[in-house]
């Protein structure tokens, strides 16, 4: 059950304040509605997941409240979550899917808040090889749609105008960063001041070239996240390959994971949408393994912005 939030549509981006707000007004008819479709009573769960971070305190506070109260009330366990954990577990939500990755395997989490490539041993044996020294690939895709103009949030708009364009027509430099590390700011800067120079001769310059430029922008941002993810599974010596994070919904990306996959003998898994983007499922599902361990925690726990991987 998902309650989406529009509002930060009408702001550009996501509007901290406004956020939690939503997620107060929208926590209890959210959890009503899932227990509803589930055929659930509150008396059937066994504990409680919730998101402990990373993520925007005010909105982690009103679930991370949320779930210690009902827990207290309910006298059952309460488990912490790590969001970024939970993009790269979201592979093992289908129980059935026997196209889940096998351990150990490499990960490339790409979101609006993160970009990393995380060699995953066991559910709780994660190692985050590289990330990036500033912007996510995500805010790459958003940044550079804002400055085009283009709306919130900008990577589902850059994918779909990306269709109809020329990958090639426009050429923007890729960052040099050492090591399994990533760098997109630079990007967008470029971006900018190319797209400047060009108004200055034409004012319609990018309505005309809107697709093409989505094309050129998304391949530089998937060529730069492919290039680092194979040169991790040459330096790991793995072969398993996942995606995940709000960005792996993104065509070209997904398209050339699987090609490059297929030239270099990797096996590759990309989840399906509906588990791409931020969901509940993905929290289940280390609550999940939490439980079968017994990792609860107690109630003296608080939510943490930066929680670490
Ligand atoms: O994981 P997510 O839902 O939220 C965070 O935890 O950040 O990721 C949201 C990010 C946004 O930056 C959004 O532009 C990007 O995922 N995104 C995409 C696509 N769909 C969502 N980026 C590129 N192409 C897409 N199709
Ligand atoms: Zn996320």
């Amino acid at each position: 059950m998902i309650a989406t939030q529009q509002i930060h549509e009408e702001y550009g981006g996501v509007v901290p304040e406004l956020a939690s707000r939503e997620h107060q007004k929208n926590i209890v008819p959210v959890v009503d509605a899932a227990l509803k479709k589930a055929n659930l009573n509150l008396d059937d769960i066994d504990a409680i997941a919730f998101t402990r971070g990373p993520g925007l305190m005010g909105s982690l506070l009103v679930g991370t409240s949320f779930a210690k109260s009902l827990g207290l009330s309910l006298n059952i366990p309460i488990i912490e979550v790590n969001h970024m954990q939970a993009h790269i577990l979201s592979h093992f939500i289908e129980d059935a899917n026997e196209s889940a990755p096998s351990f150990p395997f490499l990960c490339l989490t790409v979101s609006g808040g993160h970009t990393q490539i995380v060699k995953v041993t066991a559910p709780f044996e994660l190692e985050v090889l590289g990330s990036t020294l500033d912007d996510a690939a995500g805010e790459a895709f958003d940044k550079t749609a804002k400055i085009l103009g283009l709306g919130y949030p900008g990577g589902p708009v850059i994918d779909a105008l990306a269709k109809n364009g020329d990958p090639n027509k426009f050429r923007f430099s890729k960052p040099r960063v050492d090591g399994l590390d990533f760098s997109f700011s630079g990007l967008k800067t470029s971006i900018l001041y190319f797209v400047q120079k060009e108004l200055k001769t034409n004012s319609s310059f990018i309505e005309e070239n809107k697709e093409d430029l989505s094309a050129s922008i998304q391949k530089t941002i998937v060529d730069i996240l492919i290039d680092k993810i194979a040169k991790a599974c040459k330096d790991e010596n793995i072969n398993e390959v996942c995606l995940a994070g709000g960005v792996s919904a993104n065509s070209e990306l997904r398209n050339q994971l699987q090609s490059t996959g297929l030239k270099k003998g990797w096996n590759v898994y990309v989840p399906k949408f509906e588990y791409c983007t931020d969901n509940a499922a993905m929290i289940a599902i280390v609550g999940y393994y939490s439980y079968l361990e017994n990792r609860f925690c107690d109630q003296s726990i608080s939510p943490l912005a930066r929680l670490k991987l």
